[in-house]
């Protein structure tokens, strides 16, 4: 367990993920039934923008330095939750579990697994005090089949591994069949790098012709060569109504945003 997202906290693959993410929480929110939102792979919560790891990469400086300054309408839930944690100018980022929390009402919940326990305990002592939120030291695909279906039977699991191991398109694959197994009518979010595409069959087969509800909707902020990290996607599977037009509309707002090539249009899964 090498990766640390400190070097990449606030990245334009954060602010893509968060923007969705905090888009499908809103969507939760339309009813007012309590729902979960499961965090399996959630990093530290929070993230110091002037630490040496982030300064050393630069990556939030050209993700969420430029995204916040500009006009994005369709993240603007998301641009808000950060601007909420930064009244004095960008020196935070709020990673999955942050941006999460604070769209929650009183009634609904997080959990949150992370496996690194330095991270962990960083994660943990954030919400030490909070009621609302669970954090595990687990890992998160045990953590993802340990929880659903939830007892409140409406919510959202983000998925976002790191990608250190070679097998991981594979594996999140297979969770993904899993759970939707274990809970049909559940929101998952699995995140995957748009690097060398090849790497991501083994997903993509699990999850197109399964028969799932579901979208792909990624973000390029770089030309593909099949070799440098281009950019990222996201699977959402039984996503809100109409999700495709919101995606789309962060997608294309980025890009104006980041000056970010021609994009990839969302698509539904093949059935
Ligand atoms: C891409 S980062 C997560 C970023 C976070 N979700 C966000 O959006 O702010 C992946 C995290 O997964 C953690 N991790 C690695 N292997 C794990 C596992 N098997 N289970 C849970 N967490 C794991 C890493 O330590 C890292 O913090």
């Amino acid at each position: 367990m090498n990766y640390r997202h400190l070097y990449h906290a606030g990245n334009h693959a954060d602010v893509f993920k968060h923007a969705i993410l905090a888009q499908l929480i809103l969507h939760l929110r339309l009813k007012p039934k309590p729902f979960v939102v499961i965090d399996t792979h959630a990093g530290l919560g929070r993230y110091d923008l002037a630490s040496v790891e982030a300064l050393k990469t630069g990556e939030a400086a050209d993700g969420i330095g430029r995204a916040l300054g500009a006009a994005i309408p369709a993240a603007e839930p998301y641009l808000a939750v950060v601007r909420g944690m930064n009244p004095g100018g960008l020196a935070v980022y709020p990673g999955s579990a942050a941006v999460a929390r604070a769209l929650l009402r009183e009634d609904d919940r997080l959990v949150a697994s992370e496996l690194h326990p330095d991270d962990y305990l960083t994660l943990r002592r954030q919400f030490r005090h909070d009621p609302q939120v669970a954090i595990h030291l687990r890992d998160g695909y045990e953590t993802l089949l340990a929880f659903i279906p939830p007892p409140e039977r409406r919510g959202l699991v983000l998925i976002d591994p790191p990608y250190e191991e070679r097998d991981e398109p594979a594996r999140l694959g297979a969770a993904l069949v899993a759970a939707m197994r274990k809970w049909p009518t559940g929101m998952f979010a699995a995140w995957y790098p748009v690097k060398d595409r090849t790497t991501l069959a083994p997903l993509f087969a699990a999850v197109d012709g399964a028969g799932f509800e579901g979208i792909v909707a990624e973000f390029l902020r770089h030309e593909e060569d099949g070799i440098r990290f281009a950019g990222s996607g996201l699977v959402i599977l039984n996503p809100p109504w109409h999700f495709e037009t919101t995606a789309s509309a962060i997608q294309s707002e980025l890009r104006d945003a980041l000056g970010a090539p021609a994009q990839k249009p969302v698509r539904r899964l093949r059935a």
